[in-house]
């Protein structure tokens, strides 16, 4: 795609407009109008927050059934949301899930999402390892402070190993479903997995310093069928009405007195460095 249509789909979007921090709140919000995520919950955990579109819209919706309870999570700076408790730290770091942990003892979530976006190398084989090692990462928080029958929602790469992931997740949760919200770009293989009914098997016992997803497995995983192998529903969610990602939206027109300039929501806390410009 031409940086002009880039631009053009950018500056177009109407999250500012709608108080939203970043896109990625739709992707939220068309997820709950699928799954109903949202409905009823009053405590719950953001992992990879920042900039915090998605806390925005877990407190919003908590905030019209009464006091709700968000815990944001991001190794970046985010600025402060009312309502919303910050840690700021890697969540593959222990000290950072000890820390959300702690926020939950007694008062378990109903809960868990996780939107993170590792820093990529471009190495396909070393970035399906980052992006696994996140998803562990937020797995293993959330079995520490989900309630029976909670959620967890991760943003997914559907790559080569994805059946693993899903086949991992299954066993803590009773089912498992891979949705494709309209406002993440059908170009681009992120989806989200979906997991509802936590359920972990019996005997399991939590324990931060053990990972949950183990790198070692044998090359032929994927290749097991039968019941052995877990088939997970592909479910695209969001109206058709809804802003379309691949879309070009047309640029603001002059003298169109329908269209208006909006500042971002919330600007940058820290402006990367100026690079030489090519
Ligand atoms: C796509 S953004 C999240 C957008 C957010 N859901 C929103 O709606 O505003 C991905 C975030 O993942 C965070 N992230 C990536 N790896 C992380 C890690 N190991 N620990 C904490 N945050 C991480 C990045 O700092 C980045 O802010």
């Amino acid at each position: 795609m031409g940086w002009a249509s880039k631009f053009k789909r950018d500056v177009c979007r109407p999250a500012q407009e709608k108080g939203w921090r970043a896109e990625s709140a739709f992707k939220l919000l068309q997820l709950d109008e699928e799954f109903h995520l949202l409905q009823g919950i009053t405590r719950a955990v953001d992992l990879c927050a920042a900039p915090g579109s998605w806390s925005q819209v877990l407190i919003q919706k908590m905030g019209s059934q009464g006091s709700g309870h968000v815990v944001a999570v991001d190794r970046q700076d985010m600025a402060p949301l009312p309502g919303v408790l910050q840690i700021k730290g890697d969540i593959t770091q222990l000290s950072t899930a000890k820390a959300v942990v702690q926020h939950f003892e007694g008062s378990p979530a109903d809960l868990v999402v996780c939107d993170g976006d590792p820093d990529l190398t471009g190495l396909q084989d070393i970035d399906e390892h980052m992006r696994t090692q996140l998803l562990l990462a937020a797995l293993n928080i959330a079995t520490h402070i989900l309630k029976p029958g909670g959620c967890f929602v991760a943003k997914i790469i559907r790559g080569r190993d994805v059946t693993l992931t899903y086949s991992q997740l299954r066993v803590f949760f009773s089912t498992v479903v891979c949705a494709k919200p309209r406002s993440s770009p059908s170009s681009s293989s992120e989806a989200f997995a979906v997991c509802q009914g936590y359920d972990p098997p019996a005997g399991f016992l939590p324990d931060l310093t053990k990972p949950l997803l183990n790198h070692s497995y044998d090359a032929d995983f994927n290749q097991l069928d039968g019941p052995t192998r877990i088939i997970v529903p592909f479910v695209t969610c969001g109206h058709l009405s809804a802003n379309d990602s691949e879309h070009c939206y047309p640029l603001n027109a002059e003298g169109d007195s329908k269209c208006k300039d909006v500042l971002p929501m919330q600007p940058p806390i820290l402006l990367p460095p100026r690079g030489p410009t090519h």
